[in-house]
């Protein structure tokens, strides 16, 4: 039995709103979903029938009044956390915010120190270090098999070309719509926990959708904190289901890390280990390794309120990451490699 029910309100009903629904569901009494908002009335109505008892809003600052809240849980546009995570650390609520943290970096030192300063929890979704592909990753590099890293490369990709295409929505419009800000923070998040950062980078986009306002293609590469070269590639025009690759190659061998390939991963020691050893314990599941990844990551947080602890994710981990992807934008900007 929980020794505290954690009371969630819930802030932006939209595609990722049912990952995170779903690990709420799956943490049974230890939380509770008593408050629903989102500035479509219709989404409220059609969800809030799940929750006996809870309450629904089109203003997110109705919802920050409720005295049942202890926790919210922002699943809105990038553009708009700032501004809802201020508000609810304001009103005493803990925070768990999707990514990325914000768009702009001194919006999340802010926060950051608000959190810090309320005594409040914060944290962000970053689901990347949920990924049983990652942890096992994790495991091989800690015991140096692979020897020293050299070459790192990644893939983030997928389709949203029919969301870039629909006028109403959010995705692919200037400024805060594009592929590098929405995606490479899940890598630089990565580089952060696995390789202890990034040194540089140098980027390049491009847009291949018309009617997009922003890149939907980035093409970044650099150096990892030990001097190791990687080449990190984000698409959200790539009509395959969304997916993610890493390659991480040392003097002593190789670990491909792929999402729709079977099995997922698999390491080489060396050109004359044709059959390589595959890692046990990652399931081949293109449909559900990264909605379970966010059920994870919306337990710990509910778990780090229960038991007054740090949430796994760090809040400057995923600055961190946000200000690699602002590196970023001033290296297209410049056409020059940018120091972090
Ligand atoms: N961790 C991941 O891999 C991952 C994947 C997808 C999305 N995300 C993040 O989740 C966030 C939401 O993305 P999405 O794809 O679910 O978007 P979405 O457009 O599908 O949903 C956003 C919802 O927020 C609502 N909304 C907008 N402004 C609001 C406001 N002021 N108050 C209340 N509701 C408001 C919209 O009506 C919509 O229902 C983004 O920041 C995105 O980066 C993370």
């Amino acid at each position: 039995m929980a020794e505290k029910k954690v009371r969630v309100g819930l802030i932006g009903l939209g595609s990722i709103s049912y990952a995170h629904e779903a690990g709420y569901s799956e943490l049974g009494e230890d939380c509770q979903i008593v408050a629903l908002c989102d500035i479509n009335e219709e989404e409220v109505n059609n969800r809030i029938g799940m929750y006996a008892g809870a309450k629904g809003y089109t203003r997110y600052q109705e919802l920050l009044d409720n005295p049942s809240v202890d926790m919210v849980d922002i699943t809105v546009p990038h553009v708009m956390h700032y501004e809802i995570a201020k508000a609810a650390l304001e009103k005493g609520k803990h925070v768990l915010v999707e990514k990325p943290i914000t768009v702009i970096s001194s919006q999340a030192e802010e926060l950051i120190a608000l959190a810090k300063q309320k005594g409040l929890k914060f944290s962000v979704a970053e689901n990347t270090h949920f990924v049983t592909a990652y942890l096992k990753a994790e495991e091989i590099l800690k015991q140096g098999l692979l020897g020293d890293i050299w070459s790192v490369r990644t893939l983030i990709a997928g389709s949203e070309a029919y969301r870039i295409k629909d006028p109403n929505l959010w995705h692919g419009k200037a400024p805060y719509g594009g592929v590098i800000l929405d995606s490479s923070v899940h890598n630089f998040y990565l580089f952060k926990w696995l390789f202890g950062g990034v040194k540089d980078v140098l980027g390049f986009a491009s847009k291949i959708i018309p009617e997009g306002e922003m890149e939907d293609n980035g093409l970044i590469l650099g150096h990892l904190a030990n001097g190791a070269e990687f080449l990190l590639h984000t698409s959200c025009t790539f009509e395959i289901p969304w997916t993610e690759r890493v390659e991480i190659y040392g003097s002593q061998g190789g670990m491909i890390i792929d999402q729709l390939v079977d099995p997922v991963v698999k390491y080489y020691m060396g050109s004359g280990d044709i059959d390589g050893t595959v890692v046990e314990g990652v399931p081949f599941d293109p449909m559900a390794w990264k909605f379970n990844s966010m059920i994870a990551e919306v337990g710990d947080f509910v778990h780090a309120v229960i038991e007054d602890r740090p949430p796994r994710i760090d809040p400057q981990d995923a600055l961190y990451a946000l200000k690699a992807a602002e590196a970023v934008a001033r290296s297209i900007e410049t056409k020059k490699f940018v120091s972090m």
